[in-house]
């Protein structure tokens, strides 16, 4: 049968046995998923994609960011393809969902199409970006980033996680340092779906989210140097400790956060030195991660944490330097893209409301080279990066039938 009507549906159930097998691959004690990028569970993730990608009959290349691409031919094999996908990676506490959804219910669009021996014109690709998270290695989105935005290879290659291991080392060792032949080469259109991590679908008591863009995010280091002392005689006064200083920046981080309409600012890591129970420490170093829905909210919030670390350390006799180290613009998707879904989601009779994603994802660096646009389903408690995260399974198959329908429209 050529060119698959939009009658053609996915199978909620095997979607749901996939996503429990690869919920397997890195499970935690407490019920989630511990998959951090290029580590083993990472290459065991990967592996059994494959196997499945193999398995639908597609052809399987790797990049050389170790991007995994899956194409399901079309019957215009030099069209530019519709791609679909996410990420395999995970937080270090992370959920059974948060990429995998994407990346498992672009494979079940091909097995769906596969059972009803439908055609399309446009080839398929099912990709797994690599390292979507940027936990282990730092920025985030960082291969969908190289292949499709502004990160240089070498820099991405040369980066190293806490334990001094390049990112290039680990691709080799688990053995998906691919060819920059196989790299995404830009598609017709390019769809994701991805669970929201937040509380808007589900408040609303809405099925379907239709993703009009991804919001900026600024990532930045703050350093605090004060100076050590002993914990026993070194008068209150006479202390300039880091982490006292440190901890007055943390809650000023929240404050600029709760000043600004839309700005959302984290302080996720704090590294103490010496970290000794009778030392006053000498220096701290923190993260800070601000989300912001404009530029301009951003760069207030930016110098809001300059300002802030500046009467810090007047106040507290200390140094405090705020750097930041990753900035990933506000970035709008493709309206005709954006359409195909909230036509998609119409015509099936989910509701449906537009958005924008709070959270990074690697559609918005695709976005750069291809008319790009997501699809989220509903988060319960809003809650993600959490192992208690969960996507109901009737969600997870509207969501998967929205991706389906709207592929096979722009794959046409
Ligand atoms: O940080 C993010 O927003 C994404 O989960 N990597
Ligand atoms: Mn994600
Ligand atoms: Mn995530």
């Amino acid at each position: 049968m050529l060119y698959a009507s939009a009658s053609r549906d996915i199978n909620g159930e095997r979607l749901w046995a996939a996503l429990e097998a690869m919920a397997e691959v890195g499970a935690t004690p407490s019920g989630g998923v511990r998959r951090l990028a290029l580590s083993d569970e990472d290459r065991a993730a990967r592996d059994l994609l494959v196997r499945w990608l193999e398995g639908a009959g597609c052809a399987v290349r790797v990049d050389d960011l170790g991007n995994i691409y899956g194409r399901r031919a079309g019957t215009a094999a030099d069209a530019s393809p519709v791609v679909m996908g996410s990420h395999l990676d995970t937080v270090p506490t992370g959920g059974r969902f948060d990429g995998a959804l994407g990346v498992l219910a672009a494979l079940e669009v091909v097995r769906a199409l596969n059972d009803a021996d439908a055609a399309t014109r446009r080839p398929l690709d099912v990709v797994c970006w690599t390292n979507e998270e940027g936990v282990r290695f730092a920025p985030a989105m960082m291969a969908s980033g190289v292949v499709c935005g502004p990160l240089a290879q070498d820099d991405v290659y040369a980066t190293a996680d806490a334990d001094g291991r390049t990112f290039q080392a680990e691709l080799r060792r688990i053995g998906y340092a691919g060819s920059p032949s196989h790299r995404f080469a830009g598609a017709a259109a390019y769809l994701e779906l991805h669970i929201e991590q937040g509380p808007v679908l589900e408040r609303a008591g809405v099925q379907i989210g239709v993703v009009e863009g991804v919001e900026g995010i600024s990532w930045g280091r703050v350093e605090i140097v004060g100076r050590a002392a002993h914990a026993g005689p070194t008068p209150i006064g006479d202390r300039r400790d880091a982490l006292v200083a440190a901890s007055r920046i943390v809650l000023a981080v929240r404050g600029l956060a709760e000043a600004a309409p839309g700005v959302r600012a984290t302080v996720g890591r704090v590294d103490v030195a010496p970290n000794a129970i009778n030392v006053v420490p000498g220096s701290v170093r923190l993260t800070a991660d601000l989300r912001a829905p404009t530029t301009e909210s951003l760069e207030r919030a930016l110098a809001a944490l300059q300002a802030v670390c500046g009467k810090v350390a007047r106040e507290d006799e200390v140094q405090a330097r705020a750097t930041e180290v990753w900035r990933s613009p506000p970035t709008p998707f493709a309206a005709e893209v954006v359409d195909a879904v909230a036509l998609a989601a119409e015509r099936r009779g989910y509701s449906a409301l537009r958005l924008w994603a709070g959270a990074g994802h690697d559609a918005k660096y695709v976005a750069e080279r291809a008319p790009a646009a997501m699809i989220f389903v509903p988060s319960a408690g809003g809650l993600s990066h959490n192992e208690e995260e969960w996507t109901a399974p009737d969600d997870c198959a509207r969501g998967a039938t929205v991706l389906l329908d709207a592929a096979v429209a722009l794959a046409r």
